[in-house]
């Protein structure tokens, strides 16, 4: 095994990531030593498929307002943000538009020169900022290069798989991580951890994830002994391609897109008549299940029934301006002009709200670990999130917590080196040395579809039950896998098992969360239990890990400026 020690370690290198490792190299002044660890080439983080925009309050003087944004994703949260932190994003996340445009991002602007805005579901005002519809790629490119002024001061551990956090005494000592590149096991050390890793979209079937989104930071974080805050809060982004999932921009619905059924009528009149389909998604993405599942959707493979995205009356100029990113998904992937016909869509698994536990800063109960962007639940969205406030939160997030963590590291000492790593390494030499008789790909695939049929847009009891049990099997059936491929470099087989091993313990969390929570709110809509229940779960949930599961404890929301009312739109 091999050992390098560096000060602060940040691993991920998406948005969150790389914003932290700025705001580090900057404020440290060339003092620091920051390790940047992926299990991904750089620019190939899921950060890069973000879309339509940026929320940031950029016109003032037009009417848009800090108390406006905020007060938008805190009705979207359907009151379980905490207003606190919402407060604090509001007010930061127009320095970071700033900071972007002078660090070069090319963003969209008007006639007149300056940074265009877009209208988003559930903002009052057209306050997402973009780059046409390939926001998160630009914004990861101008971060990138803008790093590369510091980066005799970061060592990047590009596609390093790391296996555990390792916590010693609470306190954060290291990494184990395969060197995918050279085959070799590695423990990186360090004062201080950011975790920046995204969420855990993959455990679903149906999802605008990338393949690599596998939750590996959150099960390493709660296997480490952190809190998982609100994992039952899964968002279902209303405009899924049929049959991949692919993402198709909210920005498209922004840009005038409409929403039809199988009679050619505008259904959302129905459901949210004063936002339409600029309402906040969970409610669109429930309203379209209405609609498939009523008879008024279109027959689809693989029981993916949908509706349709019309954008025709956007009109040729405009698409091509504005969202050449959908145009050419849509014909490349279905051979469909979205210029010429409507595009087949439903809800799709999009985002997780829950996460690693932190307080205001990003910091974790472990005093010296961190997280970041959706890696982290402090709690921004609450119950629900809005469309653009994610890309945002990175940006935020991974300032302030790039920041905390340069200022701890300079006054911290590094932690000793573990006498015995062969605990953390147990689990990997467990695997490379496992002969059983389950095949771990399938138990992901069956662990997938059981999350397309017990947690998606509609739940109940029974559903999540048996979504539950047969997670409890699906664990128990992966302590039986095997590993083919027995080396360490390039190691796929390797890394995909684990990589299930973590999305076990997403999955079990969000569900025992979600079935434990007899309400509906936000993103969680049960079907048994259909309103909200303030009186008794106006409150976070935090997962512990335990032999036997998770153990589920609450914790308050922050209610500092606005009271829960009904939601309506
Ligand atoms: O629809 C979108 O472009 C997604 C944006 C977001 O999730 O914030």
């Amino acid at each position: 095994m091999e050992v390098y020690t560096h000060d602060l370690i940040i691993l991920g290198t998406g948005l969150a990531g790389l914003r932290a490792a700025l705001e580090a190299a900057q404020q440290s002044v060339g003092d620091l030593n920051i390790a940047l660890v992926s299990k991904l080439q750089l620019m190939r983080a899921h950060s890069v498929a973000a879309e339509g925009g940026t929320a940031a309050v950029m016109r003032q003087a037009e009417g848009d307002s800090y108390e406006l944004h905020a007060w938008d994703t805190v009705k979207g949260s359907d009151f379980l943000a905490d207003q606190n932190a919402v407060d604090f994003f509001v007010h930061e996340m127009p320095k970071e538009i700033l900071r972007l445009d002078h660090w070069g991002i090319p963003w969209s602007r008007q006639e007149d020169g300056r940074i265009a805005q877009r209208p988003f579901g559930g903002h009052t005002f057209p306050r997402a900022v973009f780059a046409a519809d390939k926001t998160g790629l630009l914004e990861m490119q101008t971060l990138y290069d803008t790093l590369m002024k510091h980066a005799r001061r970061i060592n990047r551990y590009d596609e390093g798989f790391v296996t555990s956090i390792v916590v010693e005494n609470q306190r954060f000592v290291g990494l184990t991580m395969i060197d995918m590149l050279k085959g070799r096991l590695v423990f990186i050390r360090g004062k201080a951890l950011i975790l920046a890793t995204g969420g855990a979209g993959q455990i679903f079937g149906f999802t605008t994830y990338s393949e690599t989104v596998t939750g590996d930071g959150l099960a390493m974080a709660y296997r480490a002994g952190l809190p998982l805050k609100d994992m039952e809060f899964i968002q279902f982004h209303p405009t899924g391609l049929i049959p991949s999932g692919i993402l198709m921009t909210e920005a498209c619905r922004g840009e005038g897109g409409i929403l039809l059924n199988n009679a050619g009528q505008r259904f959302m009149e129905t459901y949210a008549p004063s936002k339409m389909e600029l309402a906040p998604r969970d409610m669109v993405s429930r309203s379209e299940m209405i609609e498939i599942e009523t008879g008024r959707g279109f027959p689809g493979p693989d029981e993916l029934d949908y509706v349709h995205l019309d954008l025709r009356g956007l009109g040729r100029e405009k698409i091509l301006e504005r969202l050449p990113l959908i145009r050419e998904v849509t014909l490349t992937h279905i051979g469909l002009d979205p210029i010429e016909k409507p595009i087949p869509i439903r809800p799709v698994a999009h985002y997780t709200m829950g996460g690693v536990h932190t307080d205001l800063q990003g910091r974790t109960p472990i005093e010296n670990i961190w997280a970041a962007g959706e890696v982290a639940c402090v709690s921004l969205h609450g119950a629900n999130r809005l469309g653009a406030n994610s890309t945002a939160e990175c940006l935020v997030w991974g300032r302030v917590t790039g920041a905390e963590a340069a200022r701890y590291c300079q006054i911290a000492a590094t932690a000793e080196m573990p006498k015995d790593t062969r605990q953390a390494w147990a689990p990997v030499e467990a695997l490379l040395q496992s002969s059983g008789g389950e095949d771990h790909y399938q138990i992901r695939k069956e662990l997938r579809h059981n999350l397309d049929l017990t947690m998606g847009v509609f739940r109940t009891n029974e559903k999540m039950t048996a979504g539950l049990k047969k997670i409890r099997e699906l664990k128990e059936r992966y302590k039986f896998i095997s590993v083919m491929d027995k080396s360490l470099r390039y190691n796929t087989d390797l890394m995909r098992a684990i990589e299930t091993g973590f999305m076990l313990e997403a999955a079990e969390v969000a569900t025992l969360g979600a079935l434990t929570r007899t309400e509906s709110r936000g993103g969680h809509a049960r079907r048994d239990f259909t309103a909200r229940d303030d009186e008794n779960w106006l409150k976070h949930t935090l997962a512990y890990r335990t032999e036997d599961g998770p153990r589920l404890e609450y914790c308050p929301v922050n209610i500092s400026m606005w009271k829960p009312v009904e939601r309506k739109y």
